[in-house]
């Protein structure tokens, strides 16, 4: 680092990354800190123009402390979870040169620079919408560029893993696994990717955003309680689940939307079994008072499925009210917003705020 003007740079690296929706759901802890799960779980990387966050990380001599602001809102990073991927990424750091701005910071200065964090999602956070794997994952993938860290996305995916679970899924494009490891440092408790975004590039996702309000309780928190509480999760990650994981690999390669629709359907509901089997109970489906319509959708999508015969429609709900419905293809994506347009129709006295429209992606930099 020069000693002329040592507080007058900065430097700074800007990435998107977009959020995934689990179509065999993780719910469970094994380790609370490392963030170990009870079972495997499958995601679908959706397209980051509607579903994304976008993260800027700056490093300067100038800053004093560790910052972070998210949708222009500072927020505390004193958590552990953001120290443990911080303190991951700072022992993977590298030398960093900026040539233009003639200023370098070799490996064993990262330890004493501090960095700011601005991060912005273009959805509603902490909505059910899986706000925290999008911003997780772009938090550690632009701090790894920043600061030059070498490692390949399987070991990012375990960083990513220790800040949320579900956000080492959203390292990848296409269709993810995350493999729940067996090793009790975590060390194989990464994600890998199934397939890329090309393989079924014919399924749409339509995300029907009937509340943007912050959920009442928290996933962490949620999960929690349910692996102290219910009799039924043991049973569902023992047993159900390594099944399914097995099964859906098998739809997936395949491109099998009838076999894909039933274990999305049936995962998403059973996640919410196991949810309901928590003491207190967890009803994340209707928090919002939108019970309603959300049982309309599913009864909709079921009768439609079975009218033509063989699933057209897949639906699942992640720990919110919102439901994601994937369509086989775009012909049944049009039909089915248009049925959506005309029984739910946004801003109407179900308080249904808008419908996403989203593809499958990969993971993308912003420059
Ligand atoms: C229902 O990853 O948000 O979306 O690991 O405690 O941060 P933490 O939880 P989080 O949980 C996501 C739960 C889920 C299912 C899923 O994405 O697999």
């Amino acid at each position: 680092m020069e000693e002329d003007g040592v507080k007058s740079w900065v430097m700074a690296v800007t990435a998107q990354t977009p959020t995934n929706i689990a179509v065999i759901k993780y719910w469970g802890k094994r380790d609370e800190s490392l963030i170990l799960p009870i079972n495997d779980s499958i995601s679908i990387t959706l397209d980051p123009a509607h579903l994304c966050t976008t993260t800027s990380v700056a490093v300067s001599p100038s800053f004093t402390h560790d910052r972070m602001w998210l949708n222009g809102k500072e927020i505390s990073l004193s958590g552990g979870r953001f120290q443990n991927c911080l303190r991951e990424l700072r022992s993977r750091a590298n030398d960093v040169e900026d040539v233009e701005k003639g200023v370098k910071i070799a490996k064993k200065d990262w330890d004493n620079m501090h960095v700011h964090i601005v991060s912005y999602n273009n959805f509603p956070t902490a909505a059910g919408l899986a706000s925290s794997a999008a911003g997780l994952a772009c938090l550690v993938f632009s701090l790894a560029k920043l600061m030059n860290v070498k490692e390949d996305h399987s070991t990012l995916s375990a960083i990513a893993r220790q800040g949320s679970g579900s956000a080492c899924r959203s390292l990848y494009g296409g269709f993810v696994k995350w493999i729940m490891g067996k090793e009790e440092n975590g060390s194989d408790s990464i994600a890998v990717q199934l397939a890329d975004e090309k393989h079924w590039d014919d399924l749409v996702i339509i995300i029907a955003v009937v509340s943007s309000r912050q959920k009442e309780t928290s996933s962490t928190s949620g999960m929690r309680d349910t692996v102290e509480t219910s009799a039924l999760v043991e049973h569902r990650a023992k047993v159900v689940v390594p099944k399914r994981i097995i099964q859906m690999e098998e739809a997936i390669k395949n491109r099998d939307f009838p076999a894909f629709a039933a274990l999305t359907c049936a995962d998403s509901n059973q996640f919410h079994a196991v949810a309901l089997d928590t003491c207190p109970p967890i009803f994340y489906m209707n928090d919002t008072s939108h019970r309603q319509v959300l049982f309309l959708i599913i009864s909709r999508v079921e009768k439609w499925n079975r009218f033509e015969g063989t699933p057209q429609v897949a639906y699942t709900f992640d720990a919110g009210p919102n439901a994601v419905l994937i369509s086989r293809d775009r012909k049944t994506a049009a039909l089915l917003l248009q049925r959506l347009l005309f029984y739910f129709p946004p801003q109407s006295e179900t308080d249904l705020n808008s419908y996403v429209i989203g593809d499958k992606t990969i993971l993308q930099d912003a420059g």
